[in-house]
């Protein structure tokens, strides 16, 4: 094996140390703990798991949490009104609802709801808006997280030619946006794009979000190029990447795995965009 692997539950870990010492910082100065809202509506299993890693990972960073579990039956504006009410509280710097939503939600209104300044997931078309407009806000955590790991390599992204497969609010575009803040050369291709193979071949740093086994194989990928595999596919009860682990590992210089790779950065972008918000409310 040639790559060396980015190991994002090590750094996931060392972020969560810092994170944890500006949290005991903001404590000590105003004399109550950073504090973070999570709304889940309904019985999603996904959704539950993940909650639980936010809650978990609160804990370990002396965040407080405040959880609020809702039954699949309520209305959109039984969730605007929990949210309009946690706006309010200034106990609470960050605040999100897990998606999905029960399909009779209307998700893009209720998320709508959050203030800006508190929607510690970077969602809101406002926090999008000020991404492309290169101007402070709060990113997207898995995006976010993605350049931290392509970062901890020490290879610079300016200049570099970055390859995004998929087009995602949630991670493709955020990320194509960031890695162009960075001065990479950014091309985002997708579903209807014609010879991705030879797209992909031209990346010093390929992303790859589709959320397909494999996808991405080793004659794809040049040589020494960093590679970040966003995919988490479970087939036949077993967890696979959008790439070809094992082959393309001989060609890259850096692979993220699957497990352990952008997985553990997402949890910890949150508490990072979290103690921010609560630094920057001061
Ligand atoms: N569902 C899956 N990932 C996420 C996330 O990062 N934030 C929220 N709110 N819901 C999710």
């Amino acid at each position: 094996m040639k790559a060396q692997i980015i190991d994002g539950k090590a750094i996931a870990s060392q972020e969560k140390a810092k994170i944890r010492k500006e949290a005991e910082l903001f404590n000590e100065k105003y004399g109550r703990q950073v504090g973070l809202a999570v709304i889940i509506v309904g019985e999603d299993p996904a959704s539950k798991i993940y909650v639980s890693n936010k809650i978990k990972a609160c804990e370990e960073t002396g965040i407080r949490s405040f959880s609020y579990r809702l039954p699949e039956s309520v209305s959109d504006q039984d969730v605007i009104n929990l949210i309009e009410e946690l706006n309010k509280n200034e106990a609470v710097d960050g605040l999100l609802v897990q998606v999905p939503l029960p399909k009779h939600l209307n998700e893009q209104k209720i998320l709508s709801h959050i203030t800006v300044d508190k929607d510690v997931d970077g969602f809101c078309a406002t926090n999008v808006g000020n991404l492309l407009l290169s101007r402070e806000c709060n990113k997207a955590c898995t995006p976010a997280g993605i350049i931290t790991l392509i970062e901890s390599t020490g290879v610079d992204i300016c200049g570099k030619r970055a390859v995004v497969i998929g087009r995602s609010n949630t991670v493709g575009k955020p990320v194509a946006l960031m890695l162009l803040e960075k001065n990479a050369t950014v091309t985002v291709c997708h579903s209807k794009s014609k010879n991705l193979a030879d797209i992909c071949k031209t990346a010093d740093i390929l992303v790859c979000a589709v959320g397909k086994k494999h996808i991405v194989t080793a004659d794809m990928v040049k040589d020494g190029a960093i590679v970040i595999d966003v995919g988490m596919n479970r087939v036949d009860g077993k967890l696979y990447g959008d790439v070809d682990f094992d082959n393309v590992s001989e060609v890259a210089s850096y692979i993220t795995p699957v497990p352990g790779g952008v997985g553990p950065m997402t949890v910890t972008m949150l508490l990072n965009n979290t103690v921010k918000v609560a630094y920057r409310g001061k």
